[in-house]
Parts: C-alpha cells; structure tokens; sequence
C-alpha cells in the first residue's frame, strides 16, 4: 500500500503512515517508532530525515529547482522586489499593490536603532569578525524591544517582524561602517528598501548620495536568490531555536552564527579567499583541483558541492550570469572571476567531482559580484545574512503558528556503562 511502511525486525512488524507532499515527496512517518518498538533512528547531519511538513521552499536537488511559495527562483529574481519576496515567504502570497505600501511602511516607521545600542558596538575592536558583531546586535535588539519576546499571536509577531525587517538593515550598514571608521547612518526612508540599505552602506558624509541602478538591480537580485533554502543548517538552528519560544530575535542571532560557518554561509568569503590564494599562487588551479581530492589533505573546493543539489545550484547559474553583467556595467575587468570559471570548468570534468555530483552552489560567484559592487569579502557572509532574514522570520513564523513541540532529538549512548565512584586517594 503507497500510504504504509512496514518495519520488520527479531520477526515483530511495525506499520507506519506513508505521507505524500504537494510536489510528490514521500516520507515515513516515524513518530509511534519508538513506542510501538522501543527503538529509535540515527541520521547524523540529518541526511534523511525531515524535521517538519513546510509550505515555504521547495527545491529539487536532481532536477536543480527552486521555488518560494510555487514561483520559480527565476522568475522572482527577475521580476521582483527583494521586499515583494520577504512578504511572499512570510505571508504566503504575493503581496497587492496595497499590502506591501503598508508593509513598507510598516517597516520604515520601526527603522530607528535606540542610539544606546552604539555602545555595543563601540566595545568590538575593528578587528571583529562582522558575522560575530551582527549576531551580537541582533540580540541586544531583544533589550530594547522586550514587549516583542514574547510574541504568541499573529499580530504580535507582525510587530516583532517589521521591527527585525527595519532594523536588520541599520545593523548591517552600521557594522560596516564602524569597520570603516565612517559615521553610522539612518539611510533615507523615502528610498526604497534594498536601495535605502546601499544608501545606509555606502554614503560618504562628504559627497551627495549617487544612486546607480546596476548596484540596485545586482543587490536586488543577490538578496532575492538567497532569501530561502528549506531546512539549511541555520535555518534549522532558527527552527529549533525558535521551538524553546526564545522569541523571534534569539532565534535570529543563532541563526546567523550558524550562517557563519565555512561549510555553509561562510563558505562565499571562503570561495574569495580560495581564488585569491589560487592567484597569488600564480593561477595554478590544477594544485588546489588536486589538494581538495586529496584525502589527507584538508583543503575543499570552496563553493563547490552540496547536501541537496546533485546538479547545478540553480542560484548560481543566474548569479554567475549576473556576475559578468555587473563587471560589464561597471567596467570592471576581474581576474578573479577568470580563475573561478576556469576552476568550473576543470571541476565539471574532472571524474572526482562528476562521480560525487559535486557543482558550483550559491556561494561561488556571489563574492565576485560583492566585490564589485565595493563590499569587503569578511562582509560577504553578512549579506547572505541579509538576503536570508525573511526565509528565517517565514520558517520561524511557520514552526510557531503549527504549535509545533520543542526539537528534542534522541541519541544512541555508547559511552561507560554504570561504575562506582574512586575517591581521588585510591586513582
Ligand atoms: C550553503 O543546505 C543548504 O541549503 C545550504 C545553502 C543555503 O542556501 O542555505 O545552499 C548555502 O551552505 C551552500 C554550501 C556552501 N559550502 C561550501 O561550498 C563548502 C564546500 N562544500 C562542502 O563542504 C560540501 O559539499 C557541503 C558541506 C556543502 C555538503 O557536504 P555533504 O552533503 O555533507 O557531503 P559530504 O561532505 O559527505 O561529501 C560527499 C563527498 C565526500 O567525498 P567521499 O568521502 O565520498 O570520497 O564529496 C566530497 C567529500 O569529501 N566533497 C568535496 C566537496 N564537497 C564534498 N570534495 C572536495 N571539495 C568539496 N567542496
């Protein structure tokens, strides 16, 4: 039967519900396991297992899909707004005309930082990591916005979300700027969003703001590609997080220190680093093709492989489309971006990467594009941080109004079994 799964095991049978998802997944549903056989599984990295039933993402890693909400990642990040997108996951739908002038709204009126929390800031020595320093305000935020810790309604979490989607980006601008030595600014809330966040980025104090539209269009559409990816390392941590009811805020910072990690978020400041040390080794990219097959050696193809997609990222086809557009636009001719295609293309040929089904993902060419748009590789995590804000408020949202438990999981204990305790004088 296509709707039961029988477990067999010491000649006892164990029936479980089959369920189908909207797009034809099947899954096992194991949650009588153990106490219809005293038994329970094992999944390190979670590679088979499903935390939850979501309406959100929807991605096919063989067939190299994405789609928020149904509507392809192709189509949104050409005809969307970033803003538009944030609604879509959060809400569901794609918002009217209306329902996102009041979004924006919203949003503009909760765009003050209390200007104690410059404090904060001040106590990072220029030399912190941007990733560790945004964590740490996005959590301060909780102290000065206690009533939004708390939220269980749906209104109540409106409030806690326009006040993260305003706010998020002050914190952004302000922890680069204070890397700068530039003064902090509120940016202009007659802009709109995703140009108001490079106006908040990149204004001098001396010089008229310039609004350039290739910088917008580029922006816009690297947020939009990363604004979701079903159940990613840090939007699991946000998910779990968020399961204790640690309010909205809490969940947030502990998914950006996930995000940071090399394996994951961190991997695009990792892929710049890679391509800048392959340069300076005078573009031998044969050499690090060869170090990250190596076994022993620790080195991997930064911004190659993925748990999901067994096929190309289908981010970072349109990303590395976007990357030579932009460097077109702006005049820029970037060696760097000449040794990251001829890596791809050594890499798509190369036996070792077609049998492991290992592509370019995300995080590839999105540095390319960040440094041409001015942005400092240690930053790179940030704005993937950025773009990923409203995939994580849309999940967290999700877990909450479905009630579902706090994430416990189970383990399999292989440590001492039970001894008798030695004082000191007799070890
Ligand atoms: C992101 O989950 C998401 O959705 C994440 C993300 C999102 O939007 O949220 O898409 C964003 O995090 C993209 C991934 C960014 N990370 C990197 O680019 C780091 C380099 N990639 C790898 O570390 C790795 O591919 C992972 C972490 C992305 C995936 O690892 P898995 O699924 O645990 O696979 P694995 O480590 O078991 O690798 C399988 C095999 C191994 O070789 P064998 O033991 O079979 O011989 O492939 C090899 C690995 O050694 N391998 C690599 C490699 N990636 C995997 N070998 C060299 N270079 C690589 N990059």
């Amino acid at each position: 039967m296509k709707n039961k799964a029988t477990l067999e095991y010491q000649g006892k049978k164990y029936e479980f519900p089959v369920i189908e998802g909207s797009e034809n997944e099947l899954a096992i549903d194991i949650k009588t396991l153990r106490a219809q056989s005293g038994m329970i599984t094992i999944d390190p990295g979670y590679k088979n297992t499903g935390s939850c039933e979501s309406g959100i993402t929807f991605l096919d890693g063989e067939k190299g899909i994405l789609r928020y909400r149904g509507y392809s990642i192709e189509e949104l990040a050409e005809k969307a707004s970033f803003l538009e997108v944030a609604y879509l996951l959060i809400f569901g739908e794609l918002p009217t005309k209306r329902e996102l002038e009041k979004f924006h709204t919203d949003i503009v009126n909760e765009s003050m930082v209390d200007e104690d929390m410059k404090k904060i800031l001040d106590g990072f020595p220029k030399s912190a990591h941007p990733m560790g320093v945004l964590s740490s305000l996005t959590s301060a935020l909780i102290a000065y916005n206690p009533k939004f810790v708390n939220v269980s309604s749906e209104e109540e979490m409106y409030g806690a979300i326009v006040r993260i989607v305003a706010k998020f980006p002050v914190l952004v601008s302000w922890t680069y700027r204070k890397q700068k030595g530039l003064p902090l600014d509120y940016g202009d809330d007659s802009l709109e969003y995703v140009e108001n966040f490079i106006k908040m980025m990149f204004k001098k104090p001396n010089h008229d703001y310039q609004r350039n539209d290739t910088v917008i269009k580029a922006m816009n559409k690297l947020l939009i590609l990363h604004a979701d990816h079903e159940q990613n390392c840090s939007t699991s941590t946000v998910r779990i997080v968020g399961s204790s009811h640690a309010g909205l805020f809490a969940s947030l910072s502990a998914g950006i220190s996930a995000l940071w990690g090399p394996l994951h978020g961190g991997a695009n400041q990792a892929v710049l680093e890679m391509l800048q040390a392959i340069q300076e080794d005078g573009g031998d990219t044969k050499k690090y093709m060869a170090k990250a097959k190596d076994k022993n050696d620790p080195f991997r193809l930064m911004g190659f492989g993925h748990r999901v997609y067994k096929n190309f990222d289908p981010r970072a086809r349109i990303i590395k489309k976007a990357a030579d557009d932009v460097l077109d636009a702006l005049g820029i001719d970037d060696p760097i971006l000449n040794i990251a295609k001829g890596l791809e293309q050594e890499a798509l040929e190369d036996p070792y990467f077609v049998d492991r089904k290992l592509y370019p993902n995300v995080d590839f060419y999105s540095g390319i594009i960040y440094r041409a748009l001015g942005i400092p590789t240690e930053m790179f995590t940030v704005m993937f941080a950025l773009g990923r804000l409203p995939g994580w408020i849309a999940q967290w949202r999700e877990m909450r109004l479905n009630n579902e438990p706090i994430g416990r999981p189970r383990q399999v204990y292989v440590g001492a079994t039970t001894r008798e305790f030695v004082s000191i004088q007799d070890r």
